[in-house]
């Protein structure tokens, strides 16, 4: 029965990888970018290149294929990979192939606060996509996960960046919105559990981890974990929009979207509880599992604000 992995070599899609082989389960890839598939050299997988936008590529990966766990995202939308090609257009094509193949259960990955609301193109080509998985014909489970936090993650390694640069840090707006940080392998956990439940299927699950935090309470603990004492300047946010706006042009890698800050003022959280009610098992906390944010230092700090993601950091 092979299970078959779309985003595999991503943030969340690795963990997803190794929690799925950890349970035995035989696993095909469809990779994107030829070679990143070497994280994995040491284990049993199989490899399929393709692009979700290309039907053909599809067709002939999904031979055989009994489940699908479906993980693709982008952030930063490219000409060739918009929000829509990816999120919509992309999870539809993968459904077909899916179909065509006969798999049994679709695990799709979403976001919370995807919505049928275009002032949020991210959370709008989301919601389109769920849509799609919906209709697709296929029993299928719908993750809605806040924000992810793990080693390798972009929003709590650049804040680290600017922690270790500035007494200072810049905070947009009033800073007390809510997220619901996720551990990224807390949810990575989550889906490999799904595989196999019955129960779960038909469901869509809005998920958060142990705690509710504001954006100031996230500068006060990477801030902890660093040993640092950290004041905050709050910003209005339509000069850092425009700022940010302008940065998008010419920066390859911008630390932060546009995009990003319009979701930085909704609120995104779940129930508490819904992981242990669900799945079994408790959440971990931020506090006391980030401490790779240390590993960020000034010359990376500064390559972050410059637009691009140290290697080290992040590899992908
Ligand atoms: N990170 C978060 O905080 C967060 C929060 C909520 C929901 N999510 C959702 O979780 C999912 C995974 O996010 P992530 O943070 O792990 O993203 P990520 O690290 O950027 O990984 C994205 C993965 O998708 C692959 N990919 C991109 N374009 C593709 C294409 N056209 N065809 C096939 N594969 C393609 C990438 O491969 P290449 O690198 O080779 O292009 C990579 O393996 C996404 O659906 C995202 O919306 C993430």
């Amino acid at each position: 029965m092979v299970v078959l992995v779309t985003g595999g070599t991503g943030f969340l899609g690795r963990r997803v990888v190794y929690e799925l082989l950890e349970r035995g389960h035989q696993l095909r890839l469809l990779v994107h970018t030829p070679g990143s598939e070497r994280m994995f050299s040491h284990r049993e997988v199989e490899v399929q290149y393709g692009s979700i936008r290309d039907p053909v590529a599809l067709g002939s990966a999904f031979y055989d294929v009994d489940s699908v766990v479906h993980l693709v995202g982008v952030i930063r939308p490219k000409r060739r990979n918009s929000f829509e090609d990816i999120h919509r257009g992309g999870t539809a094509n993968v459904l077909t192939a899916a179909k065509e193949a006969g798999a049994s259960h679709f695990l799709h990955v979403s976001v919370i606060g995807a919505a049928n609301n275009q002032s949020y193109p991210y959370l709008y080509s989301k919601w389109q996509g769920e849509q799609e998985v919906v209709n697709g014909g296929i029993p299928y489970t719908i993750f809605r996960p806040a924000m992810l936090f793990g080693e390798g993650d972009e929003f709590l390694n650049v804040l680290a960046g600017l922690v270790r640069l500035f007494p200072l840090i810049p905070v947009i707006g009033s800073g007390k919105n809510r997220l619901h940080p996720l551990a990224v392998d807390d949810l990575a956990r989550c889906i490999a559990i799904t595989l196999g439940r019955d129960d779960l299927k038909g469901r869509t699950l809005d998920l958060g981890g142990a705690q509710r935090l504001s954006y100031n309470e996230l500068v006060s603990e990477v801030a902890k974990a660093m040993g640092k004492r950290r004041l905050r300047l709050h910003l209005p946010a339509w000069p850092v929009y425009a700022a940010t706006a302008v940065s998008q042009v010419f920066l390859p890698r911008p630390p932060i979207t546009t995009e990003q800050i319009k979701m930085l003022g909704i609120r995104s959280v779940a129930e508490l509880g819904e992981v242990e009610r669900v799945f079994g098992f408790t959440p971990r906390p931020m506090e006391g599992n980030i401490d790779f944010v240390n590993s960020v230092g000034v010359v990376d700090g500064i390559q972050m604000l410059l637009g691009s993601m140290p290697r080290s950091i992040r590899d992908h």
